[in-house]
């Protein structure tokens, strides 16, 4: 047996089934080297001592010359391919998904921009003009405090507690007649719970004519509803009170067999809101809604806790 010839051997293979091959040849079972141990039973005992001996030496560096191999060959990937598959296709990159506030918000978008109403968005950061003064919540009144606020330092900014300001915004900067739906986080300074967030997010809508009436705006909710849950929604309407609009109401829906769920304000825009932002009250008139979008995706999907769409945890976001 030629030591060197078996180095060479094991050095010649080129993956990882030839390497085995040769392992099996010298140190497998009924390898050379096994069977030469074995018959080493003939020998005398001092024979048998030595050349034993001898044997498990070179068995044993064998052994490790193997393992380095192995470890070479399965690094290098085994086979070493010297041509590539131009068909075959690449590794797939992991996709991502849109969070399931955002893919409501779109719907939401879609359908109110299929019937003519523009797409707008306001700062989060308001002044305490947008957020309350101009939607005739005045300094000091109690209905201030249906909004637990965010001041921000020197009390003079705020975090916007409802997306209403825009509607100030929009109407100092353009003519009436006019659609839009305002998207976007809201912010409030309450103890949170399954469906509470101090940060959740609204969609507030805004339409101004010269004959724009309660109807007006039942039809529109109604199709909003019906195509945003199925035809078989059913909404009502029922009186409440908001500075900004009068008359006032809080819209409920229901779905079969469900009971009833509020899920926006609205009513027709005051006349101090328009005088605020220079319209003729006498010659236009209008309706306003604010509507939580988390409220609707919750709704939508049947998730039971709010809290869950900014929670981070990976199970619930993959669902979407
Ligand atoms: N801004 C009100 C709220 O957040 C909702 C609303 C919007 C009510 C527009 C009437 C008109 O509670």
């Amino acid at each position: 047996m030629n030591k060197e010839a078996i180095l060479e051997e094991i050095n010649q293979t080129k993956n990882l089934s030839s390497l085995n091959e040769v392992c099996d040849k010298y140190l497998g079972r009924q390898g050379e080297l096994t069977e030469l141990l074995r018959s080493l039973k003939n020998l005398s005992q001092e024979e048998k001592a030595s050349q034993g001996k001898e044997i498990n030496i070179l068995k044993k560096e064998l052994e490790e010359i193997v393992n380095q191999k192995k470890e070479e060959l399965s690094q290098n990937g085994e086979e070493k391919k010297d041509w590539i598959d131009v068909t075959a296709p690449g590794p797939k990159p992991a996709e991502g998904h849109l969070h399931p506030i955002t893919i409501v918000q779109r719907q939401i978008e879609d359908i109110f921009q299929s019937m003519g109403f523009s797409v707008v968005y306001g700062p989060e950061v308001e002044t305490e003009h947008y957020n309350f003064d101009a939607l005739n919540v005045p300094k000091d009144h109690p209905a201030r405090d249906m909004w637990d606020t965010f001041w921000l330092k020197g009390l003079k900014n705020l975090l916007r507690t409802h997306t209403s300001p825009m509607q100030a915004r929009y109407m100092e900067k353009n003519n009436p007649p006019l659609r839009i739906i305002v998207p976007g986080k809201v912010f409030r300074h309450e103890a949170t719970d399954a469906s509470h967030e101090a940060q959740f997010n609204q969609v507030e809508g805004l339409m101004v004519g010269k004959d724009i009436s309660v109807a007006n705006f039942q039809a529109i909710i109604e199709e909003f509803l019906k195509r945003f849950f199925g035809p078989e929604i059913e909404m009502r309407l029922r009186p409440s009170y908001f500075p900004f609009t009068e008359p006032s109401f809080e819209i409920d829906m229901r779905r079969k067999g469900r009971s009833w769920l509020e899920i926006m304000g609205a009513g027709m825009v005051h006349p101090n809101v328009f005088e605020a932002v220079k319209y003729n009250p006498k010659e236009w008139q209008g309706f306003a809604f604010g509507m939580g979008i988390d409220r609707l995706a919750m709704l939508k999907y049947n998730i039971g806790d709010i809290r869950l769409f900014n929670s981070g945890d990976l199970r619930f976001i993959k669902q979407f």
